[in-house]
């Protein structure tokens, strides 16, 4: 008879991977061009398509968070920084368009010609308004205004003032200010309150971004949707970014973990945004978040299986993402809990995408497809006539050097993590256009016309190790097959 330990190997789950499950095709209703992928991220939050880039220092500064939020999607600004660099990032999101601005980049009058070209230069800007010390508006400066002036001048010599300018209110709507901004041909308007002071800015250039981003995820200002994440134990990291972001995210690599718990009721308490933790594997994970912790708008899902995970293989912990993501939605499911999931870790094309929804999932988070972006900080890089971005794990040496991250995982002096390079893919629009062809066929395949019906309908099979071999190209020469292709 076998015993305790005996018992236990025998009794242990099969722990499913991508590699491991297919989606059996469904009776099909609706062609894949029907399908919506439209989702939620939190319980107050949707996307328009699935995807969420990982909060790592290779993946999601603000280019990359700004350029996803366009086109649906969601990037979480990584952490591994001083709070006020993150905050800056997020500024960045915030800033990059709305209807109306409300952190407006100010000057004052008796500010230099040469000291308003520079706060125009770093902040990518073309014009400032200006303001008193009492925030009335006095005037606006442009980079015309600037151009050949001596850089020794005061703003209030080169700017129009206040009185030959067009004002409007708080309570305008978007077809009016168009219909200002047309009338007048001015590509700047200030909005102030009956004081006159300053309470926002609508420019030309945001409104055309509106139109040219038709798939944007905003919030209620227009202002693109951003995430940031924090560590549990950095409240002032989290009250800071709560005034900026709309979702913040608990980011440590084992959130099961009691004192991670005890820290994030303190953040729950005090934060505006909606908060989302992780990452969690099992069920009795999942059971713990629901139960112990009031007020969690999302969970991150998935142990180890990252493309620089070195995990499950080193420290022989994990669970992997397509495996736990099903945990966690039995989990919520038996508790009548609404959560959404984002399943994280190891999604490299949109097969994999569609299983993790399969599986329960809302979303799935990507650190290495969008590591390959152009949107992904760092420069590409050449190799024998190749190009390719660095990636690296958060946890590996020389992301940990830059320490603000450390707490992310329990070791000092253990790396969970590697580094390396990923080919270069392209710029985000086209990478998010290639997955959501992808997912909308996959849930094609599976007779789904959106992620719900998925979630009821998918059927999956298990594949034999013969049968992963058989599922990729084989019986051909591929001239062009690299050592590392992962489709
Ligand atoms: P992919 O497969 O998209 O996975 O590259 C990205 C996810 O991997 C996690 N992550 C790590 N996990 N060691 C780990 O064990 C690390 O150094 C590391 N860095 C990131 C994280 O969940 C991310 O979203």
């Amino acid at each position: 008879m076998p015993k305790k330990f005996t018992e236990r190997i025998l009794r242990a789950p099969v722990a499913f991977t991508f590699r491991d499950l297919i989606l059996l095709p469904g009776l099909a209703e609706v062609e894949p061009g029907e399908v919506d992928v439209r989702t939620r991220v939190t319980t107050n939050h949707e996307l328009n398509i699935p995807f969420v880039s990982s909060p790592m220092d290779t993946v999601t500064e603000a280019e990359m968070a700004i350029a996803l939020a366009r086109q649906g999607g969601l990037g979480v600004l990584h952490r591994n920084c001083t709070i006020e660099e993150e905050v800056e990032m997020a500024k960045r999101v915030k800033r990059a368009e709305s209807f109306i601005i409300r952190d407006v980049v100010t000057v004052k009058p008796d500010q230099t010609v040469g000291e308003a070209i520079g706060v125009m230069r770093e902040h990518d800007i073309s014009g400032l308004p200006v303001v008193d010390d009492r925030g009335r508006l006095i005037g606006i400066v442009t980079a015309r205004d600037v151009r050949f002036a001596n850089p020794g001048l005061k703003v209030r010599d080169v700017m129009t003032p206040s009185d030959r300018l067009v004002k409007v209110s708080e309570d305008i709507t978007l077809e009016e200010a168009k219909r200002i901004l047309q009338e007048h041909r001015i590509e700047k308007l200030p909005v102030v309150d009956e004081q006159g002071r300053l309470k926002g800015l609508i420019t030309v250039k945001d409104i055309m971004l509106r139109d040219r981003f038709p798939n944007a995820v905003r919030d209620e200002e227009g202002r693109l949707l951003c995430a940031a994440a924090i560590s549990p134990f950095d409240l002032e990291r989290a009250l800071r970014l709560d005034k900026y972001v709309d979702i913040l995210v608990i980011d440590v690599a084992h959130f099961h973990n009691r004192n991670c718990m005890r820290a994030t009721k303190k953040i729950l308490a005090n934060v505006g945004a909606d908060v989302i933790v992780g990452n969690i594997g099992t069920y009795e994970a999942a059971e713990d978040v629901i139960t112990g912790l009031e007020g969690v708008a999302g969970l991150r899902v998935g142990i180890g299986s990252g493309s620089i995970c070195i995990t499950m293989e080193f420290l022989k912990a994990g669970s992997p993402t397509l495996f736990a993501t099903a945990q966690v939605a039995d989990a919520l499911a038996d508790y009548g809990a609404d959560l959404p999931i984002i399943a994280d870790g190891g999604v490299r094309n949109p097969g994999d995408a569609a299983l993790a929804l399969a599986m329960g999932a809302s979303c799935v988070m990507m650190g290495n497809v969008f590591a390959g972006c152009k949107e992904a900080p760092g420069e590409m890089v050449a190799i024998g006539g190749r190009y390719f971005k660095r990636y690296r794990g958060m946890a590996s040496p020389s992301a940990r050097a830059r320490r603000h991250a450390v707490d992310r995982y329990f070791s000092k002096r253990i790396a969970e993590g590697v580094e390396g390079l990923v080919p270069y893919r392209g710029d985000v629009a086209s990478v998010v256009a290639e997955f959501v062809e992808g997912l909308k066929a996959a849930m094609g395949y599976a007779g789904a016309r959106n992620i719900r019906e998925l979630w009821e309908k998918a059927q999956v099979a298990m594949l034999t190790e013969a049968g992963v071999k058989e599922a990729g190209p084989h019986s051909i020469y591929l001239p062009s097959q690299e050592p590392f292709r992962s489709w």
